[in-house]
């Protein structure tokens, strides 16, 4: 890729951005010439996807750029509603790549299914002989769908938990089985929901319980990946802050998020802001990744930041996240969606292993972004020019009137959709 084409992305038109991405040789010539046909989900296809299906949601798809993951440069597809996500993404991403880039780890990619049993006579007993059996659970629940472990993944191990009763949500014990699926390419819930269905009567007929139910948990903490960034300080200088004193403040900013969940919920909006784009933009499945994010959030007790900036012993700054990030490449809508099949190209065809690698790193940039800006200016200085430009849109400006508009209302009193309003028929008398 010759991503230097990229440089000023910003100040080109959609035209000249798809020819640049033709000329960085991030797409192929034929994707730019027929570049609505690669995003627009036709209706033929959404119809198949939901039910009672009436039109298409467009949201915005834009690049995250600058990103440099285990020496690798990648441009990052994102879909999202909101301003400043993206440029902050890459602003961040600049800044970071001249610092050596992100470095991830997978630390492992199997996901779990859940069977619970209630009314077990002797749970230690059953404990017992479930994992005795465990060969023979796994064998099941992979004759249960043979393609997956013909490809070389599958049931790989057991695991069983016990939940005692509790008096205040008046519920009984809960023997549940957990099983470990490897399920490769794919977030795997066909695959594993087919399996717990397969095997329930044999773990109700081991353990002479009754299954109340068998489904995957989207609490992947199975599937954990970790994205790091190393600053030196002399790249952190800032608003009239000293390097030194970003990097402080920063650390400050994560000491707070750590400790107080109000702040926290606030902190992982940001790093979500970042991840749900690219999980969106992939096709891949937002709410399950948010679930089990915040959950994993929370498993200290309390809700913390995903986040950890740290001062490193030669005084750079270290930022780390962690967390669990089931995601696909294939099966569910990636395969029929043709713009999750577009950004898979735009990523260079990632495998899933690296997608979370990515989507990990554009996490740790984003709420690197926010707080880098939260500790020094804030974020409104930035924000506000984005909010201009979306109260010129909606007090109706068109084409280059959007611009003229957007520059006024910057410098205006009260930047709101009344003044806008005023401005937009002032210019068109
Ligand atoms: C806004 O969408 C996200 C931020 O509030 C995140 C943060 O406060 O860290 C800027």
């Amino acid at each position: 890729m010759k991503l230097s084409y990229l440089s000023k992305f910003y100040q080109k038109s959609l035209i000249e951005r798809w020819e640049a991405l033709v000329s960085a040789g991030v797409i192929a010539e034929d994707d730019a010439s027929d570049m609505n046909n690669h995003l627009q989900l036709p209706n033929e296809i959404a119809n198949h996807m939901i039910e009672n299906q009436i039109g298409t949601y467009d949201v915005p798809l834009g690049l995250g750029l600058n990103f440099l993951i285990n020496n690798k440069e990648f441009v990052i597809p994102m879909a999202t509603e909101e301003p400043s996500v993206i440029a902050a993404a890459s602003y961040a991403a600049k800044t970071i790549s001249h610092a050596g880039g992100f470095t991830t780890t997978v630390h492992n990619r199997m996901m779990i299914g859940q069977i619970a049993l209630k009314d077990v006579p002797n749970l230690a007993l059953a404990e017992q002989v479930l994992l005795k059996e465990a060969d023979d659970i796994i064998e099941k629940a992979n004759a249960a769908h043979p393609s997956i472990v013909n490809r070389g993944g599958g049931a790989k191990s057991i695991e069983t938990r016990i939940i005692e009763a509790n008096d205040t949500y008046d519920s009984p014990d809960f023997l549940v089985v957990h099983i470990h699926v490897e399920t490769l390419e794919a977030m795997g819930a066909n695959i594993i929901n087919t399996m717990v269905e397969a095997i329930k009567p044999y773990i109700e007929e081991l353990t002479g319980g009754s299954a109340i139910m068998g489904i995957l948990s989207n609490y992947a903490t199975e599937c954990l990946v970790t994205s790091t960034c190393r600053i030196p300080v002399h790249l952190l200088e800032r608003a009239g802050y000293t390097g030194e004193e970003v990097r402080d403040r920063i650390v400050e900013a994560c000491q707070f998020a750590l400790v107080d969940p109000y702040r926290a919920v606030t902190h992982n909006k940001g790093v979500m802001n970042g991840v749900d784009a690219v999980v969106l933009a992939s096709g891949n499945d937002t709410r399950a990744i948010e679930a089990g994010v915040h959950a994993y959030a929370a498993r200290s007790g309390q809700y913390r930041s995903l986040t950890k900036w740290t001062k490193a012993a030669n005084g750079d700054l270290l930022g780390e996240i962690t967390f669990p990030l089931p995601i696909g490449t294939v099966g569910g809508s990636i395969s029929i969606h043709q713009a999750a099949q577009f950004t898979k190209e735009v990523l260079g065809s990632p495998s899933a292993k690296e997608l979370e690698s990515i989507i990990a790193s554009v996490g740790l940039a984003q709420n690197f972004s926010a707080i880098r800006a939260l500790v020094t200016e804030g974020i409104q200085k930035g924000h506000m020019g984005l909010q201009a430009k979306s109260l010129a849109i909606s007090a109706g400006a068109k084409g280059d009137q959007i611009e003229k508009v957007t520059k006024q209302l910057k410098q205006a009193k009260n930047m709101n959709l009344e003044t806008a309003k005023a401005l937009l028929s002032k210019l068109n008398k």
